[in-house]
């Protein structure tokens, strides 16, 4: 090939690998079709197997993409012999003889194979390798070299641009939730005044997203439900003190006045997306009755936005099982029987169908985000909830700490990194990671803070080896989060190996150690 017969030759492979119209991000897809191309068009005597490798900031090679190949979670192979295990990559295309995965055979079964290194580089600087797998003793002509290097500059492009779109949608996501967290701050800022303080709005966040969930609601509608429900009572901040924080029942006249911060909630939430839209329907529908006497409207049945008549059930329930300055908890068998004697009544039937469906999951979102210091000789016994996926990291009994709330919230943690693994698996997108990983972040926080509480209080000697090491774990998911903005693909197959390891060494080094309060601690 000539280069002028060469060059052509490679813009239109590009053209072909793009023109599809349906640019997706996901870099198999792209290998797969530049196999296809390569085998049909091209005389290389390539087998149909490649992989594309991506350098993480500690000089670690990830196996992002394949095609014909295992990924690497499933193979456990690692890219860390001959060339990769230097960070510097090559300016030129390089031959590689290494031992990797056999074509056929099990995933521990490897041959030796001669690679095709194909240099990705961005502006400049490499980020990872193209391997592409030959005949062993090949070695490319001179006019053949030449072609592997235009296409290592075309994959590299084409890299680039998966990296852009994926590092874009983390950036959406962040935006979004910049924005959520200022209307948020002024949920928080109502519920605070109210005394209504703890974990009151996260289980009843949580809980109607359980409702939302056994409802049948779509997923984008249950994303909305669970960042507008926190500000069902935003309204609250235009009530005064005086009826706001009145320790007695309030006189028919405060109650009027009290009815108003679903209105004044309405007022505040105003604008035209989607997110202002359900919270708005939430703060103004939230009190509305299925049977038409509720406030402010006196709206019936379907009239009740479905949001607000399923954020209406998780209030109640979650308020009725709380302590309040002027009540003791309700048990969960009183709370679930009112609530059941009122369907039809104050709440929409199907609702309550829902929530005696989610009964599982709703106790243990009371165990997750428990008020009360944990008591380590509390027994928890929670009914199974049903995940339907496969385990990438399983619990088993020999990592109970013997304190039933303690392991309920360790389990949680391990299902939010399966969760994640999943997303990853599945290639659900950028955006879905950084989603898990703050709802990771988020949860791991309440979990340390609840465990430190209860050290604190049971006098437990460990506390300050404990409180560094939740501190550096803290640390160290942020860094990762930044890493997911400038290089996604790599930074989340980083984390859930991080998560794992941590997690399980964290447990089962010092969370055992929590064992020693169930016999010693004065309850
Ligand atoms: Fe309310
Ligand atoms: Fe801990
Ligand atoms: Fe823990």
């Amino acid at each position: 090939m000539d280069k002028e017969n060469e060059l052509l030759a490679i813009s239109k492979l590009v053209f072909e690998l793009t023109m599809s119209g349906d640019f997706s991000a996901d870099l198999d897809v792209l290998l797969d079709r530049l196999f296809g191309i390569l085998g049909k068009y091209y005389d290389l005597p390539l087998e149909p197997r490649g992989a594309i490798l991506l350098l993480n900031p500690r000089g670690k090679y990830f196996q992002v993409a394949q095609s014909g190949m295992e990924p690497s979670w499933k193979s456990g192979f690692q890219w860390e012999a001959g060339i990769f295990a230097d960070a510097s990559i090559s300016e030129t295309c390089r031959i590689e003889d290494m031992r990797i995965p056999s074509a056929s055979g099990s995933a521990s079964e490897k041959s030796m194979a001669r690679l095709i290194l194909l240099p990705l580089r961005i502006e400049g600087q490499g980020i990872g390798y193209t391997a592409l797998v030959t005949p062993p003793g090949y070695q490319p002509d001179p006019a053949q070299l030449d072609f592997l290097t235009d296409l290592a500059h075309a994959l590299s492009g084409l890299v680039n641009r998966t990296l852009t779109l994926e590092t874009l949608r983390v950036r959406e996501l962040e935006l979004e939730e910049a924005r959520a967290n200022s209307i948020r701050t002024l949920g928080a800022a109502a519920e605070y005044r109210d005394s209504v303080t703890g974990w009151h709005i996260m289980r009843m966040t949580n809980i109607a997203q359980a409702i939302a969930k056994a409802l049948g609601l779509p997923e984008p509608v249950r994303e909305l439900l669970y960042i507008a429900a926190p500000m069902h009572d935003v309204g609250k901040i235009g009530i005064a003190d005086a009826i706001l924080l009145k320790p007695a029942k309030l006189s028919a006249e405060e109650f009027e006045v009290m009815k108003t911060h679903t209105t004044i909630g309405v007022n505040i939430l105003t604008g035209n997306d989607p997110l202002l839209a359900a919270a708005r329907e939430i703060a103004g529908s939230h009190h509305e009755r299925w049977d038409g006497k509720g406030y402010p409207q006196g709206l019936k049945g379907e009239l009740i936005p479905i949001l607000a008549r399923v954020c209406s059930v998780a209030d109640v329930f979650d308020a009725l099982t709380s302590t309040r300055p002027y009540k003791k908890p309700w048990t969960v068998e009183e709370a679930a029987a009112w609530i059941a004697a009122q369907s039809g009544k104050h709440f929409d039937p199907a609702v309550v169908d829902a929530f005696n469906r989610s009964m599982p999951e709703i106790l243990r979102i009371q165990a997750l985000y428990c008020d009360d210091i944990i008591d380590p000789k509390q027994a928890v016994t929670l009914p199974p909830v049903e995940r339907g996926k496969e385990d990438w990291v399983s619990w088993n009994d020999s990592l109970s700490v013997g304190i039933g709330t303690i392991d309920e919230h360790h389990r949680y943690l391990f299902d939010l990194i399966n969760d994640l693994f999943d997303v990853v698996i599945k290639k659900r997108g950028s955006r879905n990671v950084a989603r898990l990983i703050k709802a990771l972040d988020a949860y791991a926080k309440v979990h340390f803070r609840a465990e430190e509480m209860m050290m604190a209080r049971y006098g437990f000697e460990g506390i300050k080896c404990q409180e560094q090491q939740h501190h550096a774990f803290e640390e160290k998911v942020q860094d990762f989060y930044q890493e997911l903005h400038t290089n996604p693909l790599v930074a989340q197959f980083d984390i859930l190996l991080y998560l794992r390891s941590w997690l399980v060494n964290h447990i089962q080094t010092e969370d055992a150690k929590l064992r020693s309060l169930v016999s010693t601690c004065v309850a």
